[in-house]
């Protein structure tokens, strides 16, 4: 359209390995946002309340096998499942702040030895963030803030594999944040990010597609 701005909210994705902080840092700028006012939302993947979700949780708790590449595809039909929901969401003005997303379904699976472009390719025509925000902590730290509650992936052989993926999946709309810095100074970082990209959606910014 000629002079319309299509204004919308921002798809913003934190990544990184288990114990990194991300799950307490979406919170916080959950309220940092709904405090300037604006439309917000945070979601997490696996989204463990869907039918799909509910096979994925099974499997993550050690409750049931599935073999390497079907649980790769649910976790991919679980971001599927919310596509549509997502892009009206954005396109009504809602931010989404969305802990992990395809980058951890593709660091995950091929650190199991799965080939990368197969793992990249049910992920295709998936919405891209306009920014992933990468918490950086090596596989030793996170495994020392202890915490790994027990599930399929959280040991420190398989975690030091996933943060070798993660590394080749960096493109320009990465953000690398140091998450062993203090949490209010990791949060300083994140809020500067994340406004400055809540703006630029505001004015209007294109959506892109996974993976191009
Ligand atoms: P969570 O602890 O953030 O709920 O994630 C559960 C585990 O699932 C975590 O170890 C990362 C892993 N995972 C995948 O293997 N593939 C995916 O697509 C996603 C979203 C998570």
């Amino acid at each position: 359209s000629n002079n319309k701005i299509d204004s919308r909210g921002a798809l913003i994705v934190l990544e990184g390995l288990d114990r990194c902080g991300k799950t307490s840092q979406c919170s916080r700028l959950l309220s940092y946002l709904e405090e300037l006012g604006h439309s917000v939302e945070s979601w997490r993947f696996p989204d463990r309340n869907t039918g799909v979700g509910q096979m994925i949780s099974s499997y993550l708790e050690n409750k049931s096998h599935l073999d390497d590449h079907a649980i790769h595809l649910l976790f991919s039909a679980n971001r599927w499942e919310k596509r549509s929901l997502m892009e009206s969401k954005l396109k009504s003005g809602t931010t989404l702040i969305i802990d992990r997303y395809s980058f951890s379904g593709v660091a995950f699976s091929s650190a199991k030895g799965l080939d990368v472009e197969w793992c990249k390719a049910p992920e295709a025509g998936l919405l891209a963030p306009d920014i992933v925000i990468y918490l950086d902590i090596s596989p030793e730290k996170a495994a020392e803030r202890g915490g790994y509650g027990g599930e399929r992936y959280e040991q420190l052989e398989f975690q030091k594999r996933v943060a070798q993926s993660y590394k080749m999946l960096r493109d320009s709309t990465w953000k690398i944040v140091d998450a062993t810095l203090p949490i209010e100074d990791v949060e300083k970082q994140l809020r500067q990010i994340v406004m400055e990209c809540v703006l630029k959606c505001q004015k209007g910014k294109p959506f892109v597609e996974l993976w191009q």
